[in-house]
């Protein structure tokens, strides 16, 4: 079985509007997502996608911003960018960037940076479906909403079926010879290059587009890109640019039976048997380290407090969990939030429960810590008195 040859493809940011609709106080492409940008983000997509040449088509007098912004989303990979001013229709700002293309690029793909969430996943069948003979491809999302073609007088003219309608997306990839000539031959302006390239009279075919690569238009569009920011699992999105928090497990049981007096939830309880551990056997600390590296994809207590580690004999809550922030802020994390629950039946929380959480947060350097605690009507090893089980989540936050 032969394979096509892949396309040496380049892509072509267009960047070059001013964001009338979105009216974020300056070029749209520049207004901030997160703590960056809109084309950074629409950047990191782009590179995953290995692109021979990467060229990004900005308002004249951004060069030099842009070019921080796309050193910055390259994350140090050595990419080949191209940066050139636009013109006052996006058509014109295609025709910009198309003409720095190198001589050795077959394919273009033209991607608005407004649309900074297209995944790689789109880029990857776009260009797949070139790969395999297109000379134009784009992808498109079905059209949810009932249509209807409305006269100037506010009339509903005709219902138009929905199951002919797609949503045209971008990157949309063309044949570099067959942009150039319809762009060459164009006499009126188009809103996308496919719609172009069809009045050349050439055959536009269609890939499945994302919901996630809508363009950021309106300031209600910018507000749902920066809730999917936050939500979106990373998988769905380019990263690792993308900051989602992450939520974890944790588990500990320890038995009663140890030496001294009873540690657990970070405070001593004179008077209670103490629980037998490596440690001082606080299950409460345990199962929130454990979800906290969980959390952080940082393995397990054992992976980072094994019995090679001397220092953590008879250790505390404190010392536990102020290493486990060390660890986590090492690897580019904080602590959201914790929950953590007991199971036992002594000893008895609800007159203590505020200030086990006042001491767990304060160990995890201020974060919020919530404690709960039951018993379980007489059943298990916790109703018989025989140990301590504590069951805890975490949430973590890039930092
Ligand atoms: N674009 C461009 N040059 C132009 C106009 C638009 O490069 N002269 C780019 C935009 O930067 C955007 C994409 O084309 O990434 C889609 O255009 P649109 O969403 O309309 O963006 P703006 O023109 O900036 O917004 P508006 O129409 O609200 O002013
Ligand atoms: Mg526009």
């Amino acid at each position: 079985m032969t394979h096509a040859p892949h396309p040496r493809f380049a892509v072509v940011v267009v960047a070059a509007g001013s964001g009338t609709r979105l009216r974020g106080g300056g070029p749209k492409a520049f207004v901030a997502l997160d703590d960056r940008s809109i084309l950074h983000h629409a950047l990191r997509g782009v590179f995953q996608a290995r692109p021979v040449q990467v060229v990004i088509v900005v308002p004249a007098g951004l060069e030099a911003t842009a070019s921080d912004i796309a050193r910055d989303a390259a994350e140090g990979d050595p990419l080949p960018v191209a940066i050139v001013a636009g013109g006052t229709t996006r058509q014109e700002s295609v025709a910009a960037g198309l003409a720095v293309l190198h001589d050795g690029v077959d394919t273009v793909l033209i991607h608005d940076a407004a649309r900074a969430l297209a995944p790689a996943a789109v880029f990857e069948r776009v260009i797949a479906r070139v790969g395999a003979g297109a000379l134009a491809v784009i992808p498109a999302v079905p059209v949810v909403d009932t249509i209807k073609r409305v006269d100037a007088d506010g009339r509903v003219v005709a219902a138009v079926d929905r199951s002919e309608l797609a949503a045209a997306q971008t990157p949309q990839a063309f044949r570099v010879g067959i942009l150039r000539a319809a762009l060459r031959g164009v006499d009126a302006d188009h809103t996308d290059d496919a719609a172009l390239v069809a009045a050349a009279g050439h055959d536009v075919v269609v890939v499945d587009g994302d919901a996630v690569a809508f363009k950021i238009t309106t300031t209600s569009d910018l507000e749902r890109a920066r809730a999917l920011l936050t939500t979106v699992p990373s998988a769905s999105l380019p990263s690792p640019s993308v900051p989602v928090p992450r939520v974890g497990i944790g588990t500990d049981v320890h038995g009663f039976g140890g030496d001294g007096t009873l540690w657990l939830a970070g405070l001593e309880w004179p008077g209670e048997r103490a629980l037998s551990g490596h440690s001082d056997g606080d299950a409460v600390a345990h199962a929130i380290v454990d979800a906290l590296l969980a959390a952080a994809g940082l393995g397990d207590i054992g992976t980072h407090f094994g019995t090679d580690r001397p220092e953590f004999a008879g250790a505390h809550a404190e010392a536990f969990l102020a290493h486990t922030v060390e660890l986590l802020r090492e690897a580019g994390w904080r602590v959201g939030n914790v929950s953590v629950q007991v199971q036992a039946n002594r000893p008895r929380f609800a007159a203590r429960r505020v200030e086990a959480e006042r001491t767990l947060s304060a160990a995890l350097g201020g974060a919020a810590v919530s404690v709960s605690a039951t018993t379980t009507d007489g059943l298990g090893f916790t109703g018989r008195t025989e140990g301590v089980a504590a069951f805890a989540t975490a949430l973590v936050v890039p930092l």
